[in-house]
């Protein structure tokens, strides 16, 4: 059947809306909510035996990577590599024999991507994928298949595909850190537990749709934006920054809030706007001194945060107000405001939001 847009304007906009619903489909197939206990696909070799994990993507399937490194070294204390596939692929990498190479796609037929897998397993390595499309030629060439249950993502910006990536990534690093003896099975039955959260906490997330659609002549009439963020949430800077380029055409940076003053803050003037991605918790006060440094140099702060984080943060030109989550789920949650704020800003600028000049859905020539 033809896929119809219902009650949304584009694609892009049912899709975001979608994600509470197929994040929670996602997760249904690799969590087991009575044992409290997350399961993968069998597979035949064990991630116990896996001394460094390689993940290779593209675009917004390579931010999902970026979220999967910071998890499975915290929580799997496995190295972990991360490179993009056009890089990846003709960089001659050095791979630790019995490892793993992880690719993140969600057509399964990005040429880049899909070179690296091939090169990947030329040398040996285990291959796993996470893939949105079950019959791509990447889900053919895995070992384990990890499939994200996100349903036809339309759109040629990435939304859905991107936060049902990051639910397959963290059940899988749990998976791993289980296999390699480091998490206690109360550690995991946590774990399960925020992550059965998030769909809830995304429907949160989404309910700021107005909120963030106010803060839009702020950001419309910009020529540059920046996007600051730390930790597991410097990703979603990359992310957020990424979706704005992508259909208003506005330039954006995504930057590590600590790294700011090495560069960027020399852009820093009253017309670019900043977007703080801050979650209350051990990195907030961190990002917040890089917020007052923003300020200090008349920079306007868009803070993205929540309840105790908002009220921590002092004075700022404007505020998106999430739910108070475990750092885990952040970034599944924290993807929506940057979302909804490109294609809000988008709409208003009146561009071809599903189909934005120059872009492809899957690119699949080099
Ligand atoms: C294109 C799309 C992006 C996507 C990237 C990687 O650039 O416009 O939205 O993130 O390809 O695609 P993949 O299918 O490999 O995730």
């Amino acid at each position: 059947a033809a896929i119809e847009k219902g009650n949304y304007r584009h694609f892009m906009q049912k899709e975001i809306h979608e994600q509470p619903i197929v994040v929670a489909q996602t997760l249904q197939s690799y969590l087991r909510p009575l044992e409290q206990k997350v399961a993968l696909p069998d597979m035949d070799f064990s991630f116990a035996d896996v001394p460094r994990i390689t993940i290779v993507a593209c675009g917004t399937s390579f931010y999902a990577g970026m979220v999967a490194k910071y998890w499975l070294e915290r929580f799997a204390r496995v190295p972990v590599e991360l490179d993009i596939a056009s890089e990846f692929r003709y960089r001659a990498p050095v791979l630790e024999k019995g490892g793993m190479a992880l690719f993140i796609s969600q057509s399964g037929e990005t040429a880049d991507t899909l070179a690296a897998l091939r090169h990947a397993r030329s040398e040996g390595q285990k291959i796993a994928v996470v893939v949105n499309v079950p019959t791509s030629s990447m889900a053919r060439e895995a070992d384990l298949l990890l499939p994200t249950h996100a349903g036809p993502e339309i759109g040629v910006a990435s939304t859905k595909a991107f936060t049902c990536q990051l639910a397959v990534l963290a059940a899988l690093a749990t998976k791993v850190a289980r296999d390699k003896g480091v998490l206690t099975e109360a550690e995991e039955r946590e774990i399960v537990g925020h992550l059965t959260e998030a769909p809830a906490a995304m429907n949160a997330a989404l309910g700021q749709d107005e909120a963030i659609e106010a803060i839009v002549p702020l950001v419309a009439k910009a020529r540059d934006v920046l996007y600051l963020g730390r930790g597991p949430d410097y990703p979603m800077a990359l992310e957020g920054a990424l979706k704005l380029k992508e259909i208003s055409y506005i330039h954006a940076e995504g930057y590590a809030a600590g790294e700011m003053k090495h560069g960027p803050i020399a852009l820093i003037d009253e017309n670019v706007p900043v977007i703080v991605i801050a979650p209350s918790g051990p990195l907030f006060e961190k990002t917040v001194s890089n917020m007052h440094e923003v300020q200090a140099r008349g920079g306007q702060v868009l803070l993205i945060s929540d309840g105790p984080g908002l009220a921590e943060a002092g004075d700022v030109v404007a505020r998106i107000e999430m739910p108070t989550v475990h750092p885990l789920i952040a970034p599944l949650v924290y993807a929506v405001p940057v979302q909804l704020l490109a294609y809000h800003v988008a709409v208003a600028k009146g561009t071809d939001v599903d189909q934005p000049r120059n872009l492809a859905k899957s690119v699949t020539v080099e």
